[in-house]
């Protein structure tokens, strides 16, 4: 964990493995105190590689090597070297069999990494370079090897060994243990390893693939968590039908396992036949989970299990690559949920999340490409760029050749490339096979950081019948590239009638006007100019249409035009983005000065957006959500905190007064009656709903406390009663201590719950939040060894709650130092990303900056930091 000198690895740097493992034999005799694995690797000199000086390293981290052979013959520690870092073999033949014994303490493991203890669970975790910690190995994802994997523990505390593929044999032991041995036939890297053991449940079911093979479904939970799986179970069944039909992917193996544990670094894990979960996104009820919580979990099931495709069989060459299957697996996991649900509505959800954290990442000092160049601590790099940026690059690419040949672009990657560990640059390539498209210029979204920002202005000539937009694109410098050349953009625009139908996007030069609707141009140079023809009167343009491209589109739209698009442009995304720029001014123009007029027209809209019940419920209560003060704050060139959150009450406020009428007969028509559905129909309408009570409560409205309280009492379903709880928490006062009183007893025991406890009281903006949150540190439930409840309380606290975090006498920002510093040495993957909000410090006023600085030099100050904190901080103050 702690290196001398972290050291930066660069992806020019990148060689072929000198040797390669074709077989892995493993042996775990599991126990937490000490793991005795034993591992018999089948190595031979790879025929690609350049000779090197004759020295085998293999990578191994924590590691306590109690005997080496070679072909039989055990070494003499003459032989070989161990340092921190691995294990050094000096001369070894072109083709033999090495043999390692070594012990490990899972249950001191409190980094989550390799294999470590969860409970009563012993299971593991490899990505990116956790195997390192579990045997000596060639810990790189393009080392891929046919495992078997022999498990043997007790018989009553682990009475479930699970590993990669088929269970191939049992046995019981003499003395107490049992063991189960697993043969996973597809050769893949390390890091898709896995084992769990433990006294797990399971829930069954099976799917039949398109080619008519029986597929065994498996959820493993604790048992009192049997109740919680069927949701889950219900999506992996949607995915691999889904997978089938759009991706022409079949899955592969026998069985197909998925094991629920509470002690989770991240999401999920793909890992081969064997997918372990944090526990939140598999296990739901709906008195427990909220919609969504039910969302997440139909998302991150399909994610890990596109994996097996786009991961797994195809996996990444080195990890600079990352993006090739994150990427990738997150663009299908949006189309899987565009498909079964509503495709604006997680369009708008998605774009929110990129404009709330990945711009700011692009903007600040951690900006990196989508395929970074170098890297200190890969774990810093599983960024929503990799991600979330990844899958627009993966989106904009589908967009430019359009969906059949982006179909016959992606089996053509899955057939040239199954089985083997590839780049960002193959998949592109496969890209232009399918299409004879040269996408030279558009590689550059993978190395370019950065932003681009398009500036585009309208010309109407009357007399020309012609309307002209001119487009300019510039990205902003990041850390290391001041210098950006333009980017091939996609940019689907439409053009609106003043009758609000779509116009023909009919460009001059063309013969006959297009077929009415979205028109998809394309940027390559800094500057375009596209001339329309055939428009008898000036059309309000409908730009970036489903947001064609990551980009920040600066344009000259009246709010007038705004107001028209939202009413009226058929995508629905732009309906959205017209209103949420409409806030945003508004917003924006209210922190500067309180006492901006609040237009009649701006008001008369939101009116008639949240009374159009033909639309659907919950793309309006998109609409007339306002942006968080953490997003407006990015908009901002210096960020008010205060005022930003003054505006955003004052703004609230009075759109809850001004609409009070409409709200409640909002509230009413919406109301829950009968039994809970999960429907994308029936979470709209609670999404609604709820909208419409908070507008009520902050704007202080009697009968919306009144419904508030009456609707924490009778509601049966997680997400109303959380609606409700959330806003009394935001209040404060005795009514809300006693409503929370009354969770905390109602909910003991139930882990995932409980997070929702402690994070509604981080997120509310009471002028008593810090200490609050400091208090529930010492709560008997709070503990620093579970990663969700860290999240659930500290960073809710510093994401979310940005007026109390950025208090002004640094409270806040010393409270964060304290729980990183005293988090690196327990688990530095989370102290790393617990040390994000600090980053942005430049953006703030001098004194904010000061404290925050202070604050980061304190932790650059200590002696022993891993190398995920020592990155990040070094990083930030650069
Ligand atoms: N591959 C996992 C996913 O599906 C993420 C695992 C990352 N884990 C880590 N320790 N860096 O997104
Ligand atoms: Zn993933």
């Amino acid at each position: 964990m702690y290196r001398e000198t972290p050291h930066p690895i660069h992806l020019k740097d990148y060689r072929p493995p000198e040797f390669l493992i074709d077989r892995v034999e493993l042996r775990f005799e599991l126990d937490p105190e000490c793991t005795r694995v034993e591992a018999r690797l089948a190595l031979r000199r790879n025929p690609a590689a350049t000779r090197g000086d004759g020295h085998l390293r293999l990578h191994g981290e924590h590691l306590k090597l109690t005997q080496v052979a070679i072909d039989g013959h055990v070494l003499t520690p003459a032989e070989y070297r161990v340092d921190g870092e691995g294990l050094t073999l000096h001369r070894v033949p072109d083709r033999f069999t090495l043999e390692t014994w070594v012990e490990i303490h899972p249950g001191l493991n409190t980094a989550l990494e390799g294999l470590y203890q969860s409970g009563d669970l012993l299971c593991t975790q490899c990505e990116a370079e956790g195997f390192r910690r579990i045997t000596y190995f060639l810990d790189r994802p393009d080392v891929m090897a046919r495992y078997t994997t022999t498990l043997i523990a007790d018989r009553t505390r682990f009475p479930v060994l699970l590993s990669n593929g088929n269970p191939v044999a049992r046995a019981e032991l003499p003395d107490g243990r049992h063991s189960v041995t697993w043969e996973d036939p597809f050769p893949k890297p390390s890091y898709l390893f896995a084992l769990v053991a433990g006294d797990l449940s399971v829930i069954e079911d099976g799917f039949v693939t398109a080619s008519g093979r029986n597929v065994k479904l498996q959820i493993f939970v604790e048992p009192h968590n049997l109740d919680k799986g069927a949701h889950a179970m219900r999506s992996l069944k949607k995915a691999m039908r889904w997978d089938e039909e759009r991706f022409g992917r079949e899955y592969d193996l026998d069985i197909y396992m998925i094991v629920a544990v509470s002690h989770f670094n991240m999401g999920a894990m793909e890992n081969k036949g064997l997918n372990v979960f944090n526990d939140k996104f598999v296990l739901a009820r709906p008195d427990t989970a909220t919609d969504a919580d039910f969302d997440g979990i139909e998302s991150v099931i399909a994610h890990e299990y596109f994996h097996n495709w786009t991961g797994n069989r195809i996996t990444c060459r080195d990890w600079f690559q990352l993006s090739l299957k994150e990427g990738f697996t997150v663009y299908r996991d949006q189309e899987f949920t565009s498909d079964v649900g509503s495709r604006a509505v997680k369009r708008i959800r998605d774009v929110r999340t990129l404009r709330a954290h990945q711009f700011p990442e692009d903007a600040g000092p951690l900006a990196h490409p989508v395929r970074p160049d170098s890297y200190i601590e890969i774990n810093n790099f599983y960024t929503t760029t990799v991600y979330d940026k990844g899958a627009e690059v993966v989106r904009m690419q589908a967009a430019l050749l359009g969906p059949e040949t982006f179909r016959r672009a992606t089996d053509l990657y899955f057939e040239r490339h199954d089985g083997q560990a590839v780049t960002t640059e193959d998949f592109v390539r496969c890209m232009e096979g399918a299409s004879g498209r040269d996408l030279t210029q558009f590689r550059r979204w993978y190395e370019q950081a950065g932003t681009p920002e398009l500036h585009i202005r309208g010309e109407y000539d009357a007399t020309a019948g012609a309307y002209t937009l001119s487009v300019c694109q510039q990205t902003p410098a990041t850390p290391g590239q001041p210098i950006k050349q333009p980017f091939h953009i996609p940019l689907a625009i439409g053009l609106l009638g003043a009758d609000g139908r779509d116009l023909p996007v009919w460009l001059a030069g063309e013969s006959a006007p297009p077929a009415l609707g979205t028109r998809l141009l394309e940027l390559t140079e800094p500057e375009h100019r596209f001339t329309f023809t055939g428009l008898s009167e000036r059309p309000v343009p409908s730009l970036l249409r489903g947001f064609s491209a990551p980009v920040r589109v600066h344009d000259d739209l009246s709010d007038a035009d705004r107001m028209f698009l939202m009413a009226h442009d058929s995508d629905g995304f732009n309906r959205w983005d017209a209103a949420q720029t409409l806030h945003e001014r508004l917003l924006l123009a209210l922190t500067n000065d309180v006492a901006h007029p609040i237009p009649e027209d701006y008001i008369a809209a939101c009116r008639r957006a949240l009374c159009d019940m033909s639309a659907d419920r919950a793309l309006l209560a998109e609409v007339l959500s306002l942006p968080s003060e953490t997003y407006l704050s990015d908009r901002m060139t210096v960020i008010d905190v205060d005022g930003l959150h003054r505006a955003h009450r004052q703004l609230t406020q009075h759109i809850g007064e001004r609409l009070r009428d409409d709200l409640l007969a909002v509230y009413h028509a919406n109301a829950e009656t009968g039994d809970y559905v999960f429907s994308p129909e029936a979470i709209g309408r609670r999404a609604l709903k709820n909208l419409a009570l908070a507008y009520l409560m902050r704007a202080g409205d009697e009968e919306g406390l009144a419904l508030c309280h009456a609707q924490l009492e009778a509601a049966h379903n997680m997400t109303d009663v959380m609606a409700a709880l959330r806003l009394l928490a935001e209040q404060g006062g005795a009514e809300a201590d006693a409503a929370l009183d009354a969770f905390h007893r109602r909910w003991a025991g139930e882990s995932l719950v409980l997070d929702k406890w402690f994070s509604v009281q981080a997120s509310a903006p009471r002028p008593d939040a810090l200490e609050r949150v400091m208090a529930l540190l010492k709560h008997p439930d709070y503990s620093a060894r579970n990663p969700n409840r860290v999240r659930a309380l500290v960073s809710t606290f510093s994401n979310v709650n940005q007026v109390r975090f950025h208090a002004a006498d640094g409270a806040g920002y010393h409270f964060l130092v304290d729980r990183v510093l005293e988090l690196d040495p327990v688990n530095p993957l989370l102290a790393a990303r617990l040390l994000k909000p600090l980053v942005r410090w430049r953006r703030f006023d001098s004194e904010r900056q000061t404290l925050m600085r202070a604050e980061l030099e304190r932790v650059l100050g200590r002696s022993e930091l891993s190398s995920d904190v020592f990155e990040v901080v070094s990083k930030a103050l650069a």
